[in-house]
C-alpha cells in the first residue's frame, strides 16, 4: 500500500510522476515514458497547459474535429467539436448536410440572466428579516459597487436583488437572490466574488441591527455562490419543413414524420428513454462545450435540471406535424462564455472560436443549441429507420481494428470488405482471423 503524501503540489513534475509510478504504478514499467511522450514538444504550449490545474502530470488528448454544413439563421458554420465518440460528428454533418437543403437552423436566444444565491439560516421573526434587508438593500448594493465597475460599463452587472423566504421548505432557512447579466462572460467569478461581497456586508450589518440584537438571534450566512441553473438564460433552435419533404431512400415523409413524432412523445414520456434520448443531446452540446472551452459539468447539470423542471425527466427536443409541417425544435438553458476563462488561454479554443468566426455569447448559445437539435434529429432518425448499430458501428470499425494493431493493408481490405457486410465487434474479429491466417 502507498503511504500518504505531504507537500506533493510542491514537488516537480518529474518527482510528482517519479512518486506515481513508484506507488502506484510498480506493475507499469512504461508508465513514465507513456505520460513523457504525452507531453508538447513546445515547452511554451506545455506551461500553459501545465497551469491549468494542479498536479499536472501530462495532457489527455481527445480528437477536435469539425462538422460542416450547418446553416444557421442563414449563416454557413462548421462546427468545431472535441469528442471521442466515434459516430457523433459523422453523426452531426449528416444532420447538417439533410437540413443544408430544407432551409437550414433557425435560432434565438429567448433571455440571458444568470444567478446566484447567499444561502442563509436565520430562526428569528420573518419580519426582523425583511425589515433589515429593506434597510441595507442600499448598501448591499453600494458594497459591490467597484466590483461591477467594468461589467456596468458595458451594460451589464446585477440586475436583481431580493430575499426570498424558503422557510416552508427548510426551517430557518432564507437567502439572497440575486439575478445578473454578464454579457460574453459565463460570469462564475464575477457572480460569486459579488454574492460574497453582499453576504459579508450582510452579516456585519446584522451584528448592530437592533431587532437582531433586542432577540439575540442573528441571520447567519452558510454558503454564498452562483447557481447552474440558469432557466432564465434560455437558447431556442429549431429546423422546420413540409413533411413531403422529409421522404428518402428509407422511408415515406409521412411515415418518417409520424414515427419521429412519437419517438419524441416517448422520450417526453418515459424517463428511461429520456435520459438516453438526452444524451444524445448532449454528445453534440458537450463536443461545442468543450472545443469553446466552456464549462461542461455545469451545462450539463443545468439542462438535466431543466429537463426535469416539472418534477419529471423529459425529453429537451419536441416535434409537431401541423398543416403538413414538421416542426421539431429544442430549448437549452445555456450559460456560456467567448470572454475569459480558458476561452483567452488555451490555443485550441482560440482557434475554435475563430472557425465559428468569433461570436459573442448569445451567438455561441445558438450554435450550441443547434449542435443539439442536430445531434437529436441524426440519432431519431437512424433509430426510427435503419437503427443506430449501422452507422455506429460503420464508424467504430476503425477503433476495432486499432485495438488489433491492423496494418495499413488490412485496414483497406476491411474497409471494402464492410462495406457489404454488417460491422460487428465478432465480424471484425473474424475478418482479421481470416486475412492472418
Ligand atoms: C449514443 O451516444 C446516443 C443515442 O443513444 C441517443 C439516442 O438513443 O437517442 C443514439
Amino acid at each position: 500500500m502507498a503511504n500518504p503524501v505531504s507537500g506533493f503540489s510542491k514537488k516537480s513534475k518529474t518527482e510528482k510522476i517519479e512518486w506515481l509510478a513508484a506507488n502506484y504504478l510498480t506493475d507499469r514499467p512504461d508508465a513514465v515514458a507513456l505520460l513523457k511522450n504525452y507531453w508538447n514538444d513546445d515547452s511554451a504550449v506545455q506551461r500553459l497547459h501545465d497551469d491549468f490545474i494542479e498536479n499536472t502530470l501530462s495532457n489527455y488528448y481527445l480528437p477536435f474535429g469539425v462538422a460542416p454544413n450547418f446553416l444557421i439563421n442563414n449563416t454557413l458554420y462548421a462546427l468545431p467539436m472535441v469528442i471521442e465518440e466515434s459516430s457523433v460528428v459523422a453523426a452531426a454533418s449528416n444532420a447538417a448536410k439533410f437540413w443544408l437543403s430544407r432551409g437550414g437552423f433557425n435560432a434565438e436566444v429567448i433571455a440571458t440572466q444568470k444567478n446566484g444565491q447567499v444561502h442563509i439560516n436565520f430562526f428569528g421573526k420573518s419580519d426582523h428579516i425583511s425589515a433589515f434587508f429593506s434597510e441595507i438593500y442600499p448598501k448591499l448594493i453600494a458594497t459591490i459597487e467597484s466590483l461591477q465597475k467594468n461589467m456596468k460599463k458595458r451594460g451589464g452587472g446585477l440586475t436583481h436583488l431580493e430575499l426570498q423566504d424558503h422557510t416552508e421548505t427548510l426551517d430557518g432557512y432564507y437567502q439572497l437572490h440575486a439575478t445578473f447579466e454578464t454579457l460574453d462572460a459565463m460570469g462564475a467569478n464575477f457572480i460569486n466574488s459579488c454574492l460574497e461581497a453582499i453576504a459579508h456586508t450582510f452579516e456585519t450589518e446584522a451584528k448592530n441591527y437592533p431587532s437582531f440584537q433586542h432577540t439575540a438571534s442573528y441571520p447567519e450566512v452558510v454558503l454564498s455562490i452562483l447557481s447552474n441553473y440558469v432557466p432564465e438564460c434560455l437558447v431556442r433552435a429549431q429546423v422546420s419543413c413540409a413533411v413531403d419533404d422529409l421522404s428518402d431512400k428509407h422511408m415515406e415523409g409521412h411515415v418518417f414524420a409520424k414515427k419521429f413524432v412519437r419517438a419524441i412523445a416517448i422520450a417526453n414520456a418515459e424517463k428511461r428513454r429520456a435520459v438516453t434520448h438526452n444524451k444524445g443531446i448532449m454528445n453534440g452540446v458537450d463536443a461545442l462545450i468543450l472545443a469553446t472551452g466552456n464549462d461542461f459539468r455545469a451545462v450539463e447539470a443545468g439542462v438535466h435540471a431543466y429537463a426535469a423542471r416539472d418534477g419529471a425527466y423529459r425529453s429537451l427536443t419536441h416535434a409537431k406535424v401541423e398543416d403538413g409541417i414538421f416542426t421539431f425544435w429544442i430549448e437549452l438553458p445555456l450559460a456560456l462564455g467567448t470572454v475569459g476563462g480558458l476561452t483567452s488561454l488555451h490555443p485550441m479554443v482560440q482557434l475554435a472560436f475563430d472557425i465559428l468566426q468569433k461570436p459573442n455569447a448569445q451567438r455561441l448559445m445558438e450554435i450550441v443549441a443547434v449542435a443539439g437539435l442536430a445531434q437529436n434529429f441524426a440519432a431519431i432518425r437512424s433509430l426510427v429507420t435503419t437503427g443506430i448499430q449501422k452507422g455506429h458501428m460503420k464508424m467504430h470499425l476503425m477503433n476495432i481494428l486499432n485495438q488489433f494493431q491492423a496494418t495499413d493493408t488490412e485496414k483497406q481490405k476491411a474497409i471494402a470488405h464492410f462495406k457489404e457486410h454488417t460491422v460487428s465487434h465478432s465480424a471484425v474479429v473474424a475478418f482479421i482471423d481470416t486475412l492472418r491466417s
